[in-house]
């Protein structure tokens, strides 16, 4: 893993981020939710009517001050009082009936959520997540899931509860002293034209607050899983200061966001506050001319205070919405993803011109073009027309100057990227045609950077094909000579640890061999497979390996000349073509570039090819 301390890349810069509006983002969220919809839209009924029935206690207040405290009649103000206390029984009752309805059906939806992305990510070729750096994965995966589950379960409740109650407020207001109803109306329209200006600035810090959170998640990430650089090389320093600087960045954003949800909370707090005041002022002189009675005016006032706390929490219930907007935005932009070569590519000129030719079986390049789709403008592609065939049960060494583009041929069999023209076949089948699972199972491959999951030995070699055995999982250790595995504390059942890193690279590649090999394959592909290993374990694993080459037809990416002999026969590629096939002596007598390649002293301005990993 590369250790940078430049910033991660930034998925969508500012500048470019398309207006939006926060409702529309928020509406793509409804698939998910319509499972628990009942729940949810029962959960909002409930709270409703809790919140109204707390605006039913300011009218027996009326009743009681008006009524029996006017007329002093204690068996009135006991009834007005049990009243009261059932009132608030109710509304506690129906608040927490809500929190019960919401609780689980919402842990369930960003469950599904969450699953539904890990799926995706699955499934998004290759070339999306070289584009994407992977902090910003996770922390959609669970920030951003997080915020939007807590966004279901509250604010979304509330701004329909609070909503509703500060309409049947203000009707109940109007109702009473419609003059002083007026009043309270007054900063309405103020506060609506703050609001909206705030959540456009908003919007924006919340968006650049959640993509600066990725970036320092990958910081974190690269940070951890590269210790041995960091270490090996003294940069933690670097490392940290790099850290340090993108949570400074981070921490100033969320100031700003913090400055400005405090700025629009005090204007949203003070108006009404104002205009209670002044409502006070009137409405005791109107008690005192006598156009009032006391009572409405307890009731009105009390009212105008229960009102407080829903219009109060616009602003934050607001301002967790635009969060949420984000987060949805966020989250959508990964499950959008489908770059055009995730679809199977539809039956092409070429591949509907060149005939399926019967009986030519094996793995067969044609007119194999390919170029990165984020390679610069002008360069000419990695791979420009390969033509080779490997027949049925040969194996074929494929050489090359280092970045000739070995490793990218490999990657198009088992359509890790696709070709950008021409085709590949197996056994006369074009691999487009064939549905992913049996190209799946006809390959198997091996890289040159064995990967290993947190796992068992036993669990990393048996990934290698559905339904293999304790026998194949035997065999293949012995073809891959990693019978190492059984001297380990528990066998095959030993955790190799986070990507295998308690492993050696020698015992890792080996257990990524037998990985590829576990499901004796009709195709096997090999990036180099032996690169790690010392002379003798190379000898002993190419002993057992040729077994294996046997039954198989195979493509071996060779470095040295032990594991080219190997081959039956040996491509080739120079400048993103097979510039010779033949066997190993033939290259030898006939090729300068292949006698070059071999001898370590290759004539190509890359100094470092095919040497590189030579042994002594
Ligand atoms: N994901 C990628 N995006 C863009 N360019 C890439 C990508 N991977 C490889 N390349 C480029 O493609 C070219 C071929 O790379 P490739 O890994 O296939 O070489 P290679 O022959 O396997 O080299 P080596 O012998 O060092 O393993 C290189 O120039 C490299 O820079
Ligand atoms: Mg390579």
């Amino acid at each position: 893993m590369a250790v940078t301390t430049a910033p991660p890349r930034d998925q969508e810069s500012g500048a470019a981020r398309r207006h939006r509006s926060t409702t529309r983002s928020l509406l793509r969220l409804w698939p998910y939710v319509r499972p628990v919809r009942a729940r949810l839209f029962a959960a909002a009924a409930a709270a409703v009517v809790a919140s109204c029935l707390g605006l039913v206690i300011p009218l027996v207040l009326k009743w009681m001050v008006d009524g029996p405290v006017a007329g002093r009649e204690p068996g009135g103000v006991w009834l007005g009082g049990a009243l009261l206390l059932a009132l608030g029984v109710a509304e506690a009752g129906l608040f927490g009936l809500r929190r019960w309805l919401v609780a689980r059906p919402l842990a369930s939806v960003e469950a599904s959520m969450r699953a539904s992305l890990y799926r995706h990510l699955q499934r998004l070729p290759v070339t999306f997540h070289d584009r994407w750096a992977s902090g910003q994965l996770l922390s959609r995966a669970t920030t951003d899931l997080m915020l939007l589950r807590r966004f279901l379960a509250f604010p979304l409740t509330f701004l329909v509860v609070n909503g509703v109650t500060i309409l049947v407020g203000f009707a109940i207001l109007l109702a009473q002293a419609w003059t002083l109803g007026l009043v309270l109306l007054v900063p309405a329209v103020p506060l609506m034209i703050l609001c909206s200006l705030f959540e456009t600035r908003y919007s924006a810090i919340a968006r650049s607050a959640q993509d600066q959170t990725g970036d320092l998640t990958t910081v974190v990430e690269e940070g951890v899983l590269g210790i041995r650089i960091v270490k090996g090389f003294g940069r933690h320093r670097s490392q940290a200061r790099a850290f340090r600087a993108l949570a400074e960045r981070v921490r100033a954003t969320e100031l700003r966001k913090a400055g400005l949800l405090a700025t629009i909370w005090a204007l949203i707090m003070t108006l009404p506050e104002l205009a209670i005041g002044a409502a006070l002022v009137l409405g005791t002189i109107q008690v005192a001319d006598g156009d009032l009675s006391a009572g409405t005016l307890v009731a009105f006032l009390s009212t105008a205070l229960a009102l407080r706390w829903p219009v109060e929490s616009l602003g934050f219930l607001l301002a967790m919405s635009q969060d949420s907007a984000t987060a949805t935005d966020r989250f959508f932009e990964v499950m959008d993803a489908t770059p055009a070569d995730t679809v199977d590519r539809p039956a092409e000129d070429t591949a509907s011109v060149l005939p399926r030719q019967r009986g030519e079986g094996g793995l067969r390049f044609e007119a194999v073009e390919f170029r990165y789709g984020d390679a610069p403008r002008g360069t000419p592609p990695v791979l420009r027309g390969v033509d080779l065939h490997i027949r049925p049960g040969e194996t074929m060494a494929l050489v090359g100057a280092t970045g000739s583009g070995k490793t990218t041929l490999t990657a198009l069999v088992p359509r890790l990227h696709e070709v950008t023209r021409g085709r590949i076949t197996l056994d006369g089948r074009d691999i487009t045609a064939l549905p992913r699972e049996e190209l799946r199972a006809l390959v198997a491959v091996a890289f040159e950077e064995p990967t290993l999951f947190s796992a068992t030995a036993g669990e990393n070699v048996l990934m290698g094909a559905d339904g293999a055995d304790r026998a194949a999982l035997a065999r293949a250790l012995r073809v891959a000579q990693a019978e190492f595995v059984h001297a380990l504390p528990r066998g095959t059942d030993t955790e190799v640890g986070e990507q295998g890193l308690s492993l050696s690279g020698g015992q890792r590649q080996r257990l990524a061999l037998a990985r590829a090999v576990v499901g004796a394959p009709r195709f096997l592909v090999l990036d180099d497979p032996l690169s790690a290993l010392d002379v003798h374990t190379e000898a002993r694993v190419e002993a057992a390996l040729r077994q294996v080459l046997a039954t198989t037809t195979a493509l071996v990416v060779a470095h040295r000349p032990s594991t080219v002999l190997l081959a039956d026969r040996v491509a080739l590629l120079e400048e993103g073509r097979i510039a010779a096939v033949g066997t190993h002596h033939q290259l030898l007598r006939d090729s300068a570039a292949y006698r070059a390649l071999m001898a370590g002293q290759d004539g190509e301005d890359d100094h470092e090819g095919g040497n590189g990993e030579d042994g002594p």
